[in-house]
């Protein structure tokens, strides 16, 4: 994916499952298209395939089961996901934390299907631990900030700065994203300033009244 990157995680809101998350993922496509920017958006399991068929913008899965394909009543397996081109999947959400060897299993599954990972984690010393696993994407969350008013550009720059000088030491190629809180144009921006190469954002964009101005504002941060 070419950077910045503006990921929306669609979570399971009530604003944002069903025919919502059709409709908000055709406003991230437009708004994608009009700027250039890439937006991906992550719907829930029920939804993905419908969004996947909608939009051409990537469509990621908000979390894989870290098993192979058989019997395993209610789990996803990454094979199922790329049966119908999701394009990738976000590991190790605060909401769903996993052991790392389950990390290391569904990066490693990912790659070898081609999909792209955006591996989560919600202290520094996390994500020492996952950039030796060399995920494509690390998104570092801090967890008190996640559905609040306050960006983490704004109340912890220095878990960004930090964060993006350390994953640099371990390897170069992995590409380091933040989310919590993100708000707003200059929440983002402030982000990418510290080194972030990209967003998640959730509930800045599910739960605004105007989803394609929210989504524009903080697209506007990248510098489009
Ligand atoms: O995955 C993104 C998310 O955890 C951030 O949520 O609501 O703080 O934008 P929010």
């Amino acid at each position: 994916m070419k950077i910045p990157v503006l990921v929306i995680n669609f979570k399971s809101y009530m604003e944002s499952i069903g025919k919502r998350a059709i409709e908000i993922s055709k406003i991230a496509e437009k708004v994608s298209e009009d700027t250039g920017i890439t937006i991906v958006v992550a719907p829930t399991f029920v939804d993905i395939v419908k969004v996947k068929e909608n939009v051409s913008i990537p469509v990621f899965a908000q979390h894989a089961d870290p098993i192979n394909p058989g019997a395993f009543t209610g789990r996803v397996n990454i094979e199922n996901l790329k049966d119908w081109g999701i394009d990738g999947i976000i590991i190790n959400h605060s909401e769903y934390q996993l052991k790392i060897s389950e990390i290391d299993f569904l990066i490693k599954m990912a790659r070898s299907k081609n999909m792209e990972t955006i591996t989560c984690t919600n202290n520094i010393d996390v994500t020492k631990a996952i950039a030796e696993l060399a995920p494509e994407y690390i998104a570092i969350e801090p967890p008190e900030l996640i559905g609040g008013e306050i960006s983490v550009s704004r109340a912890r720059p220095e878990v960004i700065e930090n964060s993006v000088k350390m994953v640099e030491n371990i390897n170069k190629n992995i590409r380091v994203l933040c989310g919590a809180g993100v708000k707003n144009s200059e929440d983002v921006k402030r982000a990418m300033e510290l080194g972030s190469k990209g967003i998640l954002v959730a509930s800045g964009v599910v739960k605004a009244k105007n989803t394609e101005a929210a989504i524009r504002d903080l697209v506007k941060g990248m510098g489009e």
